[in-house]
């Protein structure tokens, strides 16, 4: 028995076979010789079939591995490029849960080693349709390198821009958010997430279908981006619908003092959006504490950024609206309200304070405008917004 399995073992290599069988051969019974012959046979032509296959396989693999290589070359290729290049679309299968994650990823050394364009991520928190977005575009036109755009819009609408437009293909996977309720600060967590996996972008907008810019695109980026602050409304409302929203059970990460009232509507950098996306401690106070009549797209947001990061905020929007006209939505402007002295009006408004001196230029887009808008827009955008 102790024999056979050596034999067994040692017919691995046919040549160590070949000694064996001499010395150990005689004391062998014929049909163990038989065996031994056979294994003898068996494994030498077995190990010159290894070889030929060796040969032609292994050139084949050979040939494969260079296609291989080839294709990594223009698919995958293994440089900084490959980290630093946005998504090449904007579609994509992560859960929030996912997004928000790899949104998360902040580089850990501050000076990026390649000449980086710092664009404005453009996000449009919408609806249905664009109707303004011809005055978008003639605004962007020519200034490609120096933003990006995002539409979070309701998932059942199919957007459906040529691919000339600035639009095109620039939906991101979205789902139903409703005014005042946490779906809302989902939808704007979304469009940061998924505008924060573009390396280059550096200022995040967020904008609505019924937005305007004011001035040329030159005006709006420097503004911003010189700016020391973000432009996140952020006050301490002593009112009903104020401090009247606070909820005690949000202590100890939220006291009443802390407490902020702010538009929607802001501008944050890339420092901040992180901390939006990141955010689980605040999120879970504010899902729970803040419900209608407490709306949480008002609070959330002022709050976790005051409380985080007080020193980096401007606590004003640059986003102009009329709340004049009373109740719970501002002013909506349509064909019949577009005349020179609303323009006028808008644009040569209070002053303000950037950058700790006072300013004439504060805000940078105004809503609401209605479809009927557009035309009259286009018209007094050279005279009025230089665009
Ligand atoms: C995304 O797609 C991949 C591959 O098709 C699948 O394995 C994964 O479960 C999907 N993820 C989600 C969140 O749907
Ligand atoms: C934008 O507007 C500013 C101020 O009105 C002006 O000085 C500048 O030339 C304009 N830029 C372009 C590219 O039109
Ligand atoms: C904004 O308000 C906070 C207090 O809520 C303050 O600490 C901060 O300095 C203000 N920002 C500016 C630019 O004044």
């Amino acid at each position: 028995m102790q024999s056979k399995v050596v034999l067994l073992e040692e017919a691995k290599d046919p040549t160590t076979i070949t000694r064996t069988n001499q010395s150990r051969a005689f004391p062998l019974r014929p049909l163990q010789f038989f065996v031994l012959f056979l294994i003898l046979v068996l494994g030498l032509g077995f190990s010159v079939l290894c070889m030929y296959k060796t040969r032609y396989f292994g050139a084949r693999n050979v040939m494969t591995s260079v296609q291989f290589s080839l294709q990594q070359c223009f698919e995958e290729p293994s440089s900084l490029e490959r980290w630093i290049r946005p998504p090449s679309g904007l579609l994509h299968n992560m859960s929030d849960k996912e997004l928000l994650w790899r949104a998360s990823f902040v580089p850990q050394i501050k000076n990026y080693p390649f000449r980086r364009v710092p664009k404005i991520a453009l996000m449009f928190l919408t609806r249905g349709p664009l109707q303004l977005s011809p005055l978008w575009e003639r605004f962007l036109k020519g200034n490609e390198k120096f933003f990006s755009i995002y539409v979070h819009s309701l998932p059942s609408y199919k957007a459906n821009f040529p691919p000339s437009s600035v639009f095109y293909k620039r939906q991101i996977p979205s789902q139903v958010s409703e005014w005042g309720k946490m779906s809302m600060c989902d939808a704007e967590r979304r469009l940061l997430a998924n505008a924060l996996l573009d390396i280059s972008n550096e200022r995040f907008i967020l904008l609505s279908e019924s937005c305007i810019p004011l001035y040329n695109f030159t005006t709006v980026y420097d503004y911003i981006m010189r700016s020391s602050y973000s432009f996140i409304g952020s006050f301490d409302d002593p009112g009903p619908c104020g401090r009247g929203r606070y909820n005690y059970n949000m202590a100890p990460e939220v006291s009443i003092a802390q407490w902020r009232k702010g538009s929607q509507w802001f501008e944050v950098n890339r420092r901040l959006a992180v901390n939006i996306v990141k955010d689980t401690t605040f999120y879970k106070k504010f899902e729970e504490f803040c419900k209608p009549s407490c709306y949480v797209d008002e609070h959330y947001f002022p709050t976790m950024l005051t409380i985080q990061a007080a020193n980096l905020i401007a606590n004003r929007s640059i986003t102009w609206v009329d709340w004049s006209r009373g109740g719970p939505h501002p002013a909506t402007f349509g064909k019949a309200d577009i005349t020179e002295e609303f323009l006028k009006k808008i644009l040569e408004g209070p002053n303000c304070i950037y950058n700790n001196q006072p300013s004439s230029v504060c805000f940078l887009f105004a809503r609401k405008f209605a479809p009927s808008a557009l035309e009259p827009l286009l018209e007094f955008a050279p005279k009025f917004f230089g665009f």
